[in-house]
């Protein structure tokens, strides 16, 4: 078991006393309508998970097939809607067709330097025809993978769902990844082409993704990449290498817009999508088509109450597991108005979220703590140059986030009537687990409050026995659901090991151990105090300490590095790398300079560490582990309290003070 970090400020938490009931005006039409209804759904779930996601499945979604089994669980494996046999992109698209969305918009779509678009579901069911086609011609079946390398472009959701289309599971590796991150995901998973841009803007800069794809597809660095789409996005100028690069543009213009969705099995893989862990390179989470369907569908209903005439944005990147799920598959399986932004808040344009939400009308949003930390930091004369009155409800994701944003965001955005769902989840979760239906449960700022129905939630100890009292312990879900990832790429054993081993209670029950620590207030309430292992999130993104690790020893002049969050106001944490230097290579802010520089070449800018710390030596045990807990510490400039017997060299411990 990890040793467990985050030094928990539950004292304060579980103090909140403050509790905003679900607003009645909002209550009176949600889709979970009390609290009532909500233990009801609940209550039934639980009684028979079965019955429950088996109705949801028939009533929620477009099937070719009926399934023969809703659960078949082998733990910890788990297989949905056996013999059935459904298509992801036909129910976000073409159901919608027939019944009066046509002409409704799926996607609004705003670029960084102003220009926009909307496509309505007419439109996007064409694009994604038009692309599949595209693809087939250039040899892509079914079971072949697809990278998609994109900016936050329509064409990055057209992307994934022509893969779906056909059956080509897509692996998404975030724009702001390196090449050489691209390329370890592309190896990973033996994609067969790769779908990209020329560019993409970001903070008034052109991120440039094509040359990236080069350098990661370089002296033939990944074999099974034959192919190259491009999209025309900036326009600046880049090279296209003949037979293997093509333009969107021009291929589209020869394929028919005619493309019937492949019938896929429920189990069919869906998609591929990295993430970092503690040990080792980042892995492969692995979803599958029918019940990541479902997961996300109802999740995105019940928990944003999606109404016909709502507008709603989910800032996430479609590089990441929120944007899969609550930008691209549940919104649009829902027949919802999803709103997509390329660009980010900088200098030229401090408000534009304000700005966009007033200009679309944008009725439900959904954005990460870090986010709204910024926000609060540029001060709410911003947000209140705007008219954000068409906002009813409001969410957050990636973090815990603190009391004081939570009430910022309640009263500058929603203007005290929006409730907000704190939503607790993760890539490997497929959605949301833990949250407010905003029209049924009432929110304690900082708290996620209550399991969605069907998530069967605990707090354990190290045994992985329930703590009955309010006391801290491992997060962990009981019982499959739907949205779970099925395995790692190419890894069950890792999956096995990584998930389902740390905690064993004695009764034999499997537990999904997420790798938070969080407490179990008096009303049953989760307070996600933050991960127990060698993962950090920085403004947000999940980064493994050992990957940032791996990339500085990579570097000629760094012998040991060891890498620790540090808590920051604005990000939630900020990288703080320790590191011994190999032979004669001396501290210098150049090689400090290099060094971050080096990391954000090997992983990407997200990873560059904020502060590089020179030491002679690493506090280690006896039998050779870096005692992290003693160098977290040291990087927030905290005492080193609890027990440091195990350290083979005191001296080590004094040395690293002295040279704070
Ligand atoms: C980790 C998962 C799932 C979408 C974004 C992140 C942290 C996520 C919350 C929340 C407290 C949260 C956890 C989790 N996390 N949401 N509402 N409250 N912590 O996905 O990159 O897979 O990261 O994000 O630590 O384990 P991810």
């Amino acid at each position: 078991m990890p040793e467990s970090h985050p030094e928990s400020n539950i004292e304060s938490v579980l103090q909140e006393k403050r509790l905003f009931a679900p607003p009645p005006a909002f209550a009176k039409s949600a889709q979970v309508s009390s609290l009532q209804a909500y233990q009801e759904l609940f209550d039934r779930a639980a009684a028979d998970p079965a019955k429950f996601w088996g109705e949801l499945a028939q009533q929620e979604l477009s099937w070719f097939q009926p399934w023969d089994t809703v659960l078949d669980w082998q733990p910890p494996f788990a297989k949905w809607f056996t013999g059935g046999k459904i298509n992801i992109s036909y129910n976000c698209l073409d159901r919608h067709l027939t019944t009066g969305y046509k002409n409704k918009a799926a996607l609004i779509w705003e670029g960084e330097p102003g220009d926009s678009c909307t496509l309505t579901y007419a439109q996007l069911h064409r694009e994604v025809c038009l692309m599949a086609n595209v693809l087939k011609q250039l040899g892509i079946a079914k079971g072949d993978l697809v990278g998609i390398y994109m900016p936050m472009i329509p064409e990055a959701a057209i992307a994934m769902l022509a893969c779906a289309r056909i059956g080509a599971p897509h692996t998404v590796v975030f724009g702001g990844f390196s090449a050489e991150a691209l390329r370890d995901r592309l190896v990973d998973g033996k994609a067969k082409l790769v779908i990209t841009a020329d560019g993409g803007w970001r903070k008034d800069a052109i991120v440039p993704l094509k040359d990236q794809v080069d350098k990661a597809l370089d002296d033939n660095h990944v074999p099974t990449v034959t192919n190259v789409l491009v999209v025309e996005r900036t326009k600046q100028k880049i090279s296209m290498q003949m037979g293997r690069d093509h333009w969107w543009h021009d291929l589209k213009q020869g394929v028919s817009a005619v493309c019937p969705a492949e019938p896929m099995d429920s189990e069919d893989l869906l998609f591929v999508l990295y993430t970092s862990g503690s040990t080792g390179k980042p892995k492969g989470v692995v979803h599958t088509t029918a019940g990541y369907n479902l997961y996300t569908h109802i999740t995105a209903k019940w928990i944003f109450d999606l109404k016909d005439t709502d507008v709603y944005w989910c800032t996430a990147d479609v590089g990441w597991i929120t944007g899969h799920s609550y930008i691209v598959y549940g919104p649009l399986s829902n027949g919802a108005t999803t709103v997509m932004y390329e660009g980010a808040p900088r200098a030229s344009s401090p408000d534009c979220m304000w700005e966009l939400i007033a200009k679309h009308g944008v009725t439900i949003f959904y954005t990460a703590p870090t986010a709204i930390r910024s926000f609060m930091k540029l001060g709410e004369h911003l947000p209140n140059k705007h008219d954000l009155s068409s906002l009813r409800l409001l969410g957050t994701v990636g973090e815990p986030i603190n009391p004081e944003a939570w009430m910022w965001y309640h009263q500058i955005i929603g203007k005290g009537k929006c409730p907000i769902v704190d939503t607790w989840w993760q890539t490997e979760t497929g959605g949301i687990m833990i949250t407010a239906l905003p029209g049924a449960i009432p929110t304690k700022p900082g708290s996620a409050t209550l399991p969605f129905p069907g998530i069967i939630a605990d707090v354990v100890d190290q045994a992985g026995e329930p703590i009955t009292n309010e006391s801290g312990g491992y997060l962990v879900i009981r019982h499959p659901w739907p949205g779970m990832m099925r395995t790692v790429f190419n890894d069950d054993d890792r999956f096995r090991r990584t998930y389902w081993e740390h905690l064993k209670p004695e009764s034999g029950a499997s537990l999904y151990f997420a790798g938070d620590g969080a407490h179990k207030d008096r009303d049953g309430y989760f307070w996600v105090m933050g991960r127990v292992d060698d993962v950090i999130s920085v403004a947000g993104h999940r980064l493994g300490t050992m990957e940032i690790e791996s990339a500085l020893v990579s570097h000629p002049a760094v012998a040991e590095a060891a890498v620790v969050g540090k808590p920051d106001e604005i990000k939630g944490e900020e990288i703080v790398a320790f590191v011994t230097l190999e032979g004669s290579h001396q501290p210098s802010d150049d090689l400090a300079k290099a060094l971050k520089q080096h990391v954000v070449g090997e992983i990407g800018a997200i990873a560059r560490p904020g502060e590089i710390r020179f030491t002679e030596a690493l506090p280690k045990t006896r039998s050779g582990k870096i005692m992290r807990r003693l160098l977290r510490s040291l990087a927030s400039g905290q005492e080193i309290t609890g027990d440091t017997s195990t350290l083979e060299d005191r001296g080590v411990l004094d040395k690293l003070r002295s040279e704070a």
